[in-house]
């Protein structure tokens, strides 16, 4: 019987660690509720389903996965690379959350995107860009031609793609009654500066935030053009 409290003690502390880093409550520490910001996924599902889908900066923001099945994510945070060392359990959760027919495919890389990552170039259908820095610039390259960039603007990337050559602005994502959509008319009246200012890559990284427009949205559209 001793042999067996040794046996229940050892499982009951094998429970705890494994409690202790559970995919889904790390997930639920960061993303619980409203939290997961999950409408802006459908929203882009919604208008186009894409096929394989890039999402640099994303923490452990696997609601994409929720929505999209086939997704590369890319991190070099180091609780990023811990909790996606778990793919198993990640995938798990996918899974029970998605809203597909087929299994998630899920990729980490725990890289920066700055330096490159191993994906083949114009491989993916949409690129990600959200509070995560100049993702457009660095993951141009990995987007098909006609693929489409999501972006917000916090850290300003959107206001990057908006003169990058290589993009055409094509839509926003608007609060439409009481979901999330994409618009893709009256597209003139965004990235008009309030103020007289010339839009360069070089103010838009000493601001580090997106510069002050008349008419903003949660998420902006691109086409890659070349
Ligand atoms: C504020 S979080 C945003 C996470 C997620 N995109 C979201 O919307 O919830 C920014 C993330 O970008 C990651 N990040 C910033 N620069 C990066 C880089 N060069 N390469 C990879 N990840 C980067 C950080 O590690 C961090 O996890």
């Amino acid at each position: 019987m001793a042999g067996m409290n040794v046996g229940s003690n050892g499982e009951k502390e094998g429970r705890k660690q494994r409690e202790a880093f559970s995919v889904e409550k790390v997930y639920e520490k960061y993303y619980a509720g409203e939290g997961a910001r999950r409408g802006l996924f459908d929203a882009l599902a919604a208008w186009n389903r894409p096929g394989r889908v890039l999402y640099p900066g994303s923490f452990i923001h696997i609601t994409a996965s929720f929505v999209f099945p086939s997704v590369v994510y890319v991190d070099n945070n180091r609780d990023a690379r811990r909790f996606f060392a778990k793919m198993g359990d990640v995938a798990a959760f996918a899974n029970r959350h998605r809203v597909y027919s087929e299994k998630p495919e899920i990729i980490f890389h725990g890289l920066s995107y700055e330096a490159g990552i191993p994906e083949s170039e114009n491989a993916f259908d949409l690129l990600i860009s959200l509070y995560a820095g100049f993702i457009s610039k660095f993951c141009k390259r990995y987007l098909k031609i006609g693929g489409i960039l999501a972006v917000n603007n916090s850290h300003g990337d959107a206001d990057l793609a908006s003169i990058n050559p290589g993009y055409e602005f094509i839509g926003v994502i608007q609060k439409r009654g009481d979901r999330l959509r994409v618009v893709e008319e009256n597209l003139d009246s965004y990235f008009k500066p309030k103020k007289e200012t010339r839009v360069t890559e070089e103010l838009v990284r000493k601001l580090n935030r997106g510069i002050g427009y008349t008419k903003t949205a949660p998420a902006y559209l691109f086409r890659r053009k070349r």
